[in-house]
């Protein structure tokens, strides 16, 4: 049955410790944007199980459309149609009014300015006091808190240079810069981390 649909071990694996959390934070009803969606294993998952919320997944416009049989096979009336979202870009203005937002394994993949970006965009479209989830590995005053994620910065930065782990408190600070404050740091299986950020 998985077959026709894109694949990821990983999101199976993450996604119920993932949604545990959420539980928890996103229990007000509204609207969450997902950026950088990917397969849209997450989205259906946090769908089905957050049905007081909408789920808005979004992606950069080559691969937003991934995600579509996986919201086709499930049908779930509480999932928007994916957006073509380039955090970079003028993009922003067809995100919705959301409630929170939610973005998983994005830091290390994007350019650091487009993480900036995502971050720009992010806290402008949250309300006061909406809930920003960054899900991912992350180090610690430039330390990795395991050998197997030294490996991959290494693997990442080899591939392509503008990827990387990210130092958490260079996110902090890009938080407050873009009217975010981290207000949570989750320890996650598997050696990543659940940060969470509050619009003030
Ligand atoms: C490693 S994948 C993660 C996908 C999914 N969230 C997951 O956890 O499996 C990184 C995602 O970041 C997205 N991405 C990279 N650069 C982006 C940008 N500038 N704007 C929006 N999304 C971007 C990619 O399209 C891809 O879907």
């Amino acid at each position: 049955m998985l077959k026709d649909k894109p694949f990821s071990q990983a999101c199976e694996n993450n996604k119920q410790p993932i949604l545990e959390i959420l539980a928890d934070i996103f229990e007000q009803p509204g609207t969450a944007l997902e950026i950088g969606t990917g397969t849209g294993q997450h989205a259906v998952h946090f769908a089905q199980h957050l049905p007081h919320l909408i789920w808005q997944p979004s992606d950069h416009p080559q691969n937003y459309q991934l995600c579509m049989p996986w919201l086709d096979a499930t049908r779930l009336s509480n999932i928007n149609q994916p957006i073509a979202l380039d955090v970079t870009g003028q993009d922003w203005g067809q995100v919705p009014a959301i409630s929170g937002a939610f973005s998983a394994n994005t830091a290390h993949i994007m350019a650091w300015p487009e993480v900036e970006a995502m971050f720009r965009g992010v806290g402008k479209a949250l309300p006061t006091d909406g809930v920003f989830c960054l899900y991912g590995p992350f180090s610690y005053a430039g330390k990795h808190t395991s050998p197997s994620n030294e490996r991959f910065d290494s693997h990442l930065r080899a591939q392509a240079p503008h990827m990387g782990i990210r130092d958490i408190e260079d996110m902090r600070r890009l938080g407050e810069a873009t009217g975010l404050m981290m207000e949570q740091d989750f320890d996650m299986p598997a050696n990543n981390r659940l940060l969470v950020w509050r619009r003030f």
